[in-house]
């Protein structure tokens, strides 16, 4: 368990962290998202403490780390494994010394280092590749080591920052499976950092979007994805772009339910008649389907009958015109703004 309290850093007059509070459960995986420049990395070099807070806590199995300093601050650290975006291993080390090196600095003996050593390996899936150096793996593989070298001291939370950016789908899968595999099986809680929506669907319990040093929206992915009008829910699960199909009237439709039957849609048609699906985004988002769809329907239903036969099935409705209206509406909004001259 990790609870951030009224985190702040400031460097100088700038305020980069302005009272983050954020917790997290053991063996959770939390995503952390938000623009470039919003404070991602700074706060994960606050909680692995390679930077101090300026003010608040930081909590981790409850000890607060930011009142420790010397010997117990350095035993603190150990509980935090942190994965950079380039694992940052040493060139002229194999991966298995890479990894081996943080126990060598606890001065491990060295059967039980090699012991260690080859279980990360297995863990990570690089044991045939023990003996290679940095520059004859993959970004992918290199990653897996960093992976494995964060976790040798057997930290109770791993913090990734950007730990899959730049690299291609299957290897982000292979990490992403790692990742989930260390929060199943070993209970680690797991902190990502990121800024691609599909890692955070794809793996992450709860989700906190930063922005100018404060977290302007949290939940659960699930939770999230089902909200209404929420800039992140649009982010983790868009509308796909969809066609207008002819002689029909388009809607937008979205899971509000977490209860929404696999049968769903079968059982709309029977009471709206035919339902053309122009477009379609549905997946499973911890237990439950989240889902977005475009659909046609035909343009002499009554507006009220639609929302409220789709609303029984657990399903929001819009007519995607209202939706392009708003859209519109917000473009012109922005452009006004910008077109103002700067105060
Ligand atoms: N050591 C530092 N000194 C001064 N400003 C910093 C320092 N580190 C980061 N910043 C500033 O803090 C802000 C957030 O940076 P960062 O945490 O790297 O954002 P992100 O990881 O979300 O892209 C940026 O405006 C950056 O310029
Ligand atoms: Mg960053």
């Amino acid at each position: 368990m990790i609870e951030i309290s009224g985190l702040t850093k400031a460097y100088g007059d700038t305020l980069v962290l302005d009272g983050i509070d954020l917790s997290v459960a053991d063996a959770q995986i939390a995503a952390v998202v938000g623009p470039s420049g919003a404070g991602k990395s700074t706060l994960a070099r606050c909680i692995n403490l390679l930077e101090r807070p300026t003010s608040g806590s930081i909590t981790v199995r409850g000890q607060d780390l930011a009142a420790l300093s010397g010997r117990d601050l350095r035993l603190a650290r150990r509980q935090i494994g942190t994965v950079f975006q380039s694992a940052n291993l040493l060139r002229r080390l194999t991966a298995a010394q890479n990894i081996a090196l943080p126990l060598r600095h606890q001065g491990v003996p060295d059967p039980e280092v090699r012991r260690r050593v080859g279980d990360l390996l297995e863990r990570v899936g690089m044991l045939h590749r023990a003996n290679h150096y940095p520059s004859q793996l993959s970004g992918g593989q290199r990653q897996r080591i960093g992976i494995a070298r964060g976790l040798a001291l057997q930290p109770s939370v791993l913090l990734s920052d950007e730990a899959t950016s730049g690299l291609d789908p299957d290897a982000t899968r292979a990490i992403l499976d790692l990742l989930t595999g260390l929060r199943d099986d070993l209970g680690v809680t797991i902190l990502v950092i990121t800024h691609e929506m599909d890692v955070v669907r794809g793996i992450a319990d709860q989700v906190a979007q930063l922005d100018h040093g404060r977290i302007v929206e949290q939940g659960s992915v699930a939770d999230v994805v089902r909200r209404s009008d929420s800039a992140l829910s649009r982010a983790l699960l868009p509308m796909p772009p969809a066609p207008d199909a002819e002689g029909l009237r388009t809607w937008t439709l979205r899971y509000r339910s977490d209860q929404v039957a696999p049968t769903w849609l079968s059982r709309v048609g029977r009471d709206l008649g035919e339902v053309a699906v122009l477009a379609a985004l549905v997946e499973r988002s911890g237990d439950a389907p989240v889902g977005r769809l475009t659909v046609g329907l035909d343009p002499r239903l009554e507006e009220r009958r639609v929302v409220e036969v789709l609303a029984d099935h657990g399903v929001a409705a819009e007519p995607a015109t209202a939706l392009r209206a708003v859209a519109d509406e917000r473009q012109d909004e922005r452009r006004a703004r910008q077109a103002e001259p700067a105060a």
